[in-house]
């Protein structure tokens, strides 16, 4: 079995310096990668002594691909456009033939839409809020739904099309916003009850067999799963009070305006029980593969309610969620990289059992 690969990272880069296309919404394009990102991904799998190579995930993929000949991708490309554009490149890797890291075509397409991973969710009694899909805006309002409602567009990421006007309060203000979401993202708005309680996001790496994969077995529980530590949103100090927004997710760990990062979150050990385990059967009941966060909010009686999940989770070192999370509990960004390069790779029977040296102990 080959030890070395040649890992392709696949993204979408953004470049903040060039003007957006025309008739695109102001925030289009968030959850796209700096360059910088890729460089630091490539870094953490080549500490391994694979090569690696960059592919921006746009039109040419394909030919790139055909040309490079990759042993592996690592994914994290968001996609270009349609309903489930993080299942893009995931259905031309299955189509091609090439391995690549985490979750699948039909979760990624899933996951992406908030409306359908809900309605699967509640189907096997996970909780969520009350919610309604509008496709155009005027549809009547069902009665278990409650103002204050929150609208937001029901397949983007980041804090897309989420900022304090989500929170709407009344009739005309959820039709209005309704229709701005429906117009500006050309795709449904989802209506839901607003959680005005804490907010927490959890990261979920492994499964049934990780052990028998990872460099570091010890990271994984009985059942295979990592949890990772609960990461707490504190909104109070955000440039959007009370909502994890785009425009709060953009700034700096720490930064002025940026939301507070508590991790681990102090919580009675019986919500940070609840927490994990709706996170995992989360994880699970969508499919998802190796890595995943899931977000969470506190109703107005303190039940934990699930808002959406992540499975292609950012991986910005010192920056996004689930890189902050591994730090709170000692995981290097390198070895959270690799684990989820290796865990992938097994399941393209490129990985013998336990064949992987564990790393040595400083
Ligand atoms: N029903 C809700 N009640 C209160 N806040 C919400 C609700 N839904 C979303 N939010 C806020 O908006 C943020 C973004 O929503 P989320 O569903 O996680 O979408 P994404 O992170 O993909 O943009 C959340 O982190 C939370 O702060
Ligand atoms: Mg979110």
């Amino acid at each position: 079995m080959k030890r070395y690969w040649k890992v392709a990272v696949l993204a979408n880069i953004k470049d903040d310096s060039q003007p957006k296309p025309e008739g695109v919404p102001p925030d289009a394009f968030s959850d796209f990668d700096h360059i910088e990102t890729i460089d630091s991904l490539r870094a953490a799998i080549e500490t391994d002594g694979h090569k690696t190579v960059f592919i921006q995930a746009d039109r040419e993929l394909p030919f790139a691909l055909r040309d490079h000949q990759p042993d592996i991708c690592f994914n994290i490309a968001e996609g270009l456009g349609g309903d489930a554009r993080e299942a893009q490149v995931p259905a031309l890797l299955e189509m091609m033939g090439i391995p690549y890291t985490g979750s699948r075509v039909l979760t990624n397409g899933i996951s992406l839409d908030k409306t359908l991973t809900k309605r699967i969710w509640r189907d096997r009694r996970l909780p969520v809020a009350p919610f309604q899909e509008f496709i155009v805006g005027d549809e009547p309002l069902r009665p278990e739904l409650k103002y204050p409602l929150f609208v937001k567009p029901a397949r983007e990421g980041t804090g897309m099309g989420v900022d304090t006007k989500a929170i709407v309060t009344k009739e005309k203000e959820l039709r209005e916003r309704a229709q701005y979401i429906i117009n500006t993202y050309q795709q449904p708005a989802l209506v839901e009850v607003f959680l005005p309680g804490r907010e927490f996001t959890v990261g979920i790496l492994g499964r049934a067999d990780a052990k028998l994969y990872s460099r570091n077995p010890e990271w994984y529980e009985k059942d295979g799963f990592h949890r990772f530590p609960i990461l707490e949103l504190d909104m109070t100090r955000s440039v959007t009070p009370k909502v994890y927004s785009n425009a709060s997710k953009s700034k700096e760990v720490g930064e002025e305006g940026a939301p507070g990062y508590f991790c681990p979150a102090v919580v009675e050990p019986e919500l940070e029980k609840k927490l994990r385990y709706f996170a995992l059967r989360a994880h699970q009941l969508l499919g998802a593969l190796d890595i995943s966060r899931t977000d969470i909010r506190l109703d107005e009686e303190g039940n934990p309610r699930l808002l959406e999940i992540n499975t292609l989770p950012g991986l910005t070192p010192d920056y996004s969620d689930l890189c902050l999370q591994a730090k709170a509990e000692g995981i290097r960004y390198e070895d959270l990289i690799l684990d989820i390069l290796y865990l992938g790779a097994s399941r393209w029977g490129m990985v013998a059992p336990r064949e992987l040296p564990t790393p040595a102990k400083n």
